[in-house]
């Protein structure tokens, strides 16, 4: 084991606690102790790809803890407050995000989505996991398609930005360039209070109001976790593998036909109703070279405006946002606040990304790409790096920057080969039960 394999696994045993729920103890990684004491989902999902290089029980329980509070519609929720003692009324986004009452009633789990990264997750532990986490899977994607579509384009709507898993990115400002803390802060919350006041009722938001977005990460993340999806269905439950195969060809096509900015070379997210295309240049534009499907002229053309040194291609890259764009911050600091994902580097998104190249073949710049992430890694585990010096910032000991051990040459693209080796799985253990609340 080399010494960053060293770290990061010790990072996610220190990050580790315990929930219980229906006298069961559940196991998972919190993000970071101290700002995050909570189980988040895509970061759980991140932390089950690492979990499985060292661990595959633990990373099937990382999962677990999760799918155990997924809704009998197939939501999964976003936050699963498990030490609800720790929500409080200083951090009141938990309630907004919530069902909880500040002072009166602590939430169990938020009422939001996070991409949905789990089917990838689930592959790479794959083994007799895969069978236990088959038809929960299969519901939550279900969820998204039915529930979170309600034009029938294809594209899912997240209903609050911080749905999107890049809270306070420049993509949500409206064209507003704020510069004012206090003015950024209560236009980002404003989506989640007014979603709180209108019952977290997905048809009254859809049909009220133009805070949701058809985002082109969180449609990326889809597609690819359908097609996932669809490899761990066949041969098990086949309706589902056809229905999964579709629908993330489905994805693919709305995301080029409708996000794909022919001009500029970009894809961007579309807001609201009347779906504008909005016109904020971020991490996000290259997100679909995940998808093996696109055609390579427009992975082309993202790989072209990638590597651009001006703008996304800096010394530590992939900033969040590009170096040149006047709401760039490089190290999320807006006087003395933090707004997180405008600009710093995060080691999720170029995991995505270093995967996203080598599935159309950009070896050596996936190559440049993992060697500057773990040079990275190696400098601390840490929540995102600046993109022009490379210090680390934001939280320390950092779940998902351990993914930073997963790009090297060695991790399959997809690792579906993983579910024809055996795990031992407890029997007790094998059944998720139904959430209660
Ligand atoms: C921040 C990030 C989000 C992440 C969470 C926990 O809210 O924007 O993506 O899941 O922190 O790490």
């Amino acid at each position: 084991m080399s010494d960053l394999e060293a770290a990061a696994r010790a990072v996610l045993e220190r990050n580790t606690r315990t929930g219980s729920l229906d006298g069961r103890t559940y196991r998972f990684s919190i993000p970071a102790a101290g700002s995050y004491p909570f189980q988040w989902f895509w970061d759980s999902c991140f932390h089950a790809v690492v979990w499985a290089r060292f661990d595959r029980e633990r990373a099937a329980d990382e999962l677990r803890s999760l799918l155990v509070w997924q809704r009998p519609d197939g939501m999964i929720p976003h936050v699963v407050f498990w030490d609800r003692s720790k929500v409080t009324v200083k951090k009141f986004w938990h309630h907004a995000e919530s069902r909880g009452i500040p002072w009166l009633r602590a939430p169990s789990t938020s009422e939001c989505v996070q991409p949905p990264v789990i089917a990838q997750a689930v592959e790479r532990i794959g083994g007799a996991f895969v069978d236990e986490a088959l038809e929960p899977l299969g519901r939550f994607y279900r969820y998204l398609a039915r529930e979170r579509d309600p034009d029938e384009d294809g594209l899912v709507s997240i209903v609050n930005q911080f749905e999107s898993g890049l809270d306070y990115s420049p993509i949500f400002d409206d064209g507003v360039r704020y510069r004012n803390p206090v003015a950024l802060f209560l236009a980002a919350r404003r989506g989640e209070v007014v979603n709180k006041l209108l019952g977290f009722d997905l048809d009254r938001i859809f049909g009220h109001t133009d805070h949701h977005v058809e985002g082109v990460l969180f449609n990326t993340v889809h597609a690819d976790g359908l097609a996932a999806l669809a490899r761990l269905a066949r041969g098990r439950d086949d309706d589902l593998a056809a229905w999964a195969d579709a629908q993330a060809a489905r994805v693919t096509a709305a995301l080029l036909e409708r996000c794909w900015d022919e001009r500029r070379g970009l894809f961007f997210n579309l807001r609201g109703r009347d779906e504008v295309r909005t016109t904020q240049r971020s991490i996000v534009s290259f997100l679909p070279l995940l998808l093996a499907e696109l055609p390579r002229d427009v992975a082309a053309r993202l790989v072209e405006r990638l590597l651009d040194e001006r703008t996304f291609w800096t010394p530590h890259p992939v900033p969040s946002v590009p170096r040149d764009d006047p709401s760039f911050l490089r190290r999320s600091r807006l006087g003395r606040v933090r707004f997180i994902w405008r600009g710093p580097t995060s080691m999720n998104t170029n995991w995505l990304l270093w995967q996203g190249l080598r599935r159309h073949g950009y070896e050596r710049e996936a190559a440049d790409l993992a060697g500057r992430s773990r040079a990275l890694a190696e400098r601390g585990l840490n929540e995102f790096y600046d993109p022009l010096d490379g210090t680390p910032c934001g939280a320390t000991d950092f779940g998902w920057a351990t993914l930073a051990v997963d790009m090297g040459g060695d991790s399959s693209l997809h690792s579906s080969q993983a579910s024809t080796e055996t795990m031992t799985i407890e029997p007790s253990r094998s059944m998720i039960p139904p959430p209660t609340r």
